[in-house]
């Protein structure tokens, strides 16, 4: 049996990911979003316009994309309710929002120079990728037209070398990627058995 209901949220667990861009004064901004998807070298971000991240983003078309592993959860949850952008939009200082100038220092984080964008990466994250706006749209723009949809072009990638084999590919088991599950944290669990796609995908992309 199914029941028919209204979820206020649909959080069915995508990954959190820690987005750096560059404040107008040139200070680096970071903020958590788990609206993301990825295909081939691109990805798809989705986040209020109101946030400081959207505008950086659309001013300076950069910004560092840093995959959280489970164990930066505490890292990820002082970043929560905290917003760049001074004076706090009403709407979110309703909900406890709060301004915070630094907050790489405030979660306890590391800047590290990227190679190819302004934006620093963030060392404690496992997996950071440079990237560039493509596109940015309005979605839901019958909601109000305060979300924002803009795609991403990876051009640059480092990988925590624990994660990798000795053929520099990305060994699943040890990735443990912090997901947000309606609102708890959750990683991911044990294997259950490798897709069918595994062997196709594997011979087009890794045939070399
Ligand atoms: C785990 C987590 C996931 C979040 N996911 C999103 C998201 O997908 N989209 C979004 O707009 N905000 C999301 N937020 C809220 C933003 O981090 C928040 O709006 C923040 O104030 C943005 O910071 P900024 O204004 O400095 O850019 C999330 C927050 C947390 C803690």
């Amino acid at each position: 049996m199914h029941q028919t209901i209204q979820p206020q949220i649909l959080y069915f667990g995508t990954p959190v990911v820690i987005i750096s861009t560059i404040n107008p004064d040139g200070t680096p901004n970071i903020a958590p979003i788990s609206s993301i998807w990825w295909m081939n070298q691109s990805c798809m971000i989705g986040m209020s316009s109101r946030s400081q991240t959207i505008a950086n983003l659309k001013r300076e078309q950069q910004c560092t994309i840093n995959l959280a592993s489970a164990d930066l959860v505490h890292a990820v949850d002082r970043l929560a309710l905290t917003t760049g952008l001074s004076p706090v939009p009403e709407y979110k200082q309703s909900m406890g929002y709060v301004y915070v100038p630094d907050k790489f220092e405030h979660a306890g984080l590391t800047p590290v120079a990227s190679q190819t964008v302004q934006p620093p990466c963030i060392q404690e994250c496992p997996v950071q990728m440079e990237a560039l706006l493509e596109q940015s749209y309005v979605f839901d723009a019958k909601s109000g037209g305060h979300l924002c949809a803009a795609e991403l072009k990876i051009n640059r990638i480092h990988i925590e070398e624990a994660l990798l084999n000795d053929r520099q590919r990305i060994v699943a088991e040890r990735w443990h990627p912090l997901i947000m599950n309606f609102c708890e944290f959750f990683t991911t669990g044990t294997t259950i058995y490798p897709s069918r796609l595994a062997e196709p995908f594997t011979k087009q992309y890794y045939s070399s």
